[in-house]
């Protein structure tokens, strides 16, 4: 019988039998797959047992050195998770398969900021002296929608501490009498803005009105006076949505020069002088309407959507580029009482950078930028006295 060599080296034949037993061997064979099988094949029980214990206790220690790497590994991930995070959410812009979740554009706190800025302003003209800025709101008929603006926009005056005057007139009321109360207004020292709220009854010609107010009290803009001076870049008094969506863009710290803009809506109170305004930050601009071709095509390739349609939830988010900034400026009511904008917000927020809720957007923006013009009347009011 043969016996691996360190046996045979110290042991009889007749001491390792003693040892272990006969029946702890195994017979050897010549066609052994490996010289590892061959000696554990032959070896006694002791022997394998302290072959065992040492493998036992590098095994042992092979698990202990495992574990300590997994946990070195652990608290490696666990302090660079945030720069990994950041890396690997570049990583899939950089794919460009990601969906990003655009920063909301709150309208609601930017309006509250410029009106703590403007009832600051008005204490202060108080204090030295000069009179409350005054507003004047004319409201014709008993349209729901307009009622609500023209309530907000009265109670908004007063927070400010403006001085404001109502003129609730009735539906009927003749073009005459809008026009006379208009020349009123005009001649009103303590007026310092005239607001009609449009629309007005189709009986009255709008533009006739419009062109009635004093350019220094059309603190809406839209004199052809006020609106030729934006569209040549000197300004003085600006309509109020479009002028309130530049000071939200602002916000942003985002440079609009060379971006694609694209405007849905040709309006006269925003699409057009929402054109102007971005126009003189040197966007490059698209006004789309209902003859527009491939409104989505438009979109897609659009840096900064502009949605002032009046349909509800009318952009849907597939059609906003990556990064892409969205305002929205509808204010639509649904059959479940909801208000909704121009665009689907929660799926054009996936796409976007920044975007503005509704309610709690433009609204806002719109009131609190009428009575930042109706402060800047004021002042070329009293510089002219
Ligand atoms: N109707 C809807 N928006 C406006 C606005 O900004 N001003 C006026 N006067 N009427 C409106």
């Amino acid at each position: 019988m043969l016996y691996p060599n360190e046996l045979r080296a110290h042991y009889s034949h007749a001491t390792v039998q003693k040892m272990v037993g006969v029946e702890r061997f195994e017979l050897p064979t010549h066609c052994s797959q490996s010289s590892c099988a061959t000696r554990l094949r032959y070896t006694p029980l002791f022997v394998l047992h302290t072959l065992t214990n040492q493998y036992a206790l590098r095994g042992g220690r092979i698990i202990l050195a495992l574990v300590a790497k997994v946990n070195r590994f652990i608290r490696l991930i666990l302090l660079h998770l945030p720069s990994f995070a950041i890396s690997f959410a570049t990583f899939k812009t950089l794919c460009g398969n990601n969906t990003m979740t655009a920063n909301i554009l709150d309208g609601k706190a930017i309006a509250a900021e410029l009106r703590q800025t403007i009832k600051t302003k008005v204490t202060a003209r108080i204090a030295a002296g000069e009179r409350a800025p005054g507003l004047a709101v004319v409201l014709v008929g008993q349209d729901p929608a307009s009622e609500v603006y023209v309530r907000n926009k009265r109670r908004s005056c007063e927070e400010v501490g403006f001085y404001s005057e109502s003129h609730d007139l009735t539906a009927n009321c003749s073009q005459e009498s809008l026009l006379t109360l208009i020349d009123e207004l005009n001649a009103k020292d303590e007026i310092d803005g005239i607001l009609v709220q449009l629309p007005l009854p189709d009986h009255i010609d709008e533009e006739a009105v419009i062109e009635r107010i004093l350019p220094t009290k059309d603190v809406d803009g839209f004199h052809p006076y006020n609106v030729g001076r934006l569209t040549l870049k000197m300004p003085i008094l600006r309509p109020c949505t479009p002028k309130g969506v530049m000071t939200m863009l602002d916000k942003t710290g985002q440079k609009l020069e060379g971006m694609d803009a694209v405007i849905i809506g040709q309006s006269n109170i925003v699409g057009r002088p929402m054109a102007m305004e971005l126009l003189a930050k040197r966007c490059t601009i698209t006004v789309c309407h209902s003859r527009t071709k491939d409104l989505e095509q438009k979109v897609r390739n659009a840096d900064l959507v502009v949605a002032a349609v009046g349909r509800a939830n009318f952009v849907p988010g597939e059609w906003i580029k990556k990064g892409a900034i969205v305002i929205d400026v509808g204010i639509n009511r649904l059959d479940t009482g909801k208000l909704a904008g121009d665009v689907h917000f929660e799926s054009c927020k996936e796409n976007a950078s920044w975007i503005t809720p509704v309610p709690g957007g433009v609204g806002p923006m719109t009131i609190a930028t009428l009575l930042e013009n109706t402060l800047y009347a004021a002042e070329l009011h009293s510089q002219a006295d």
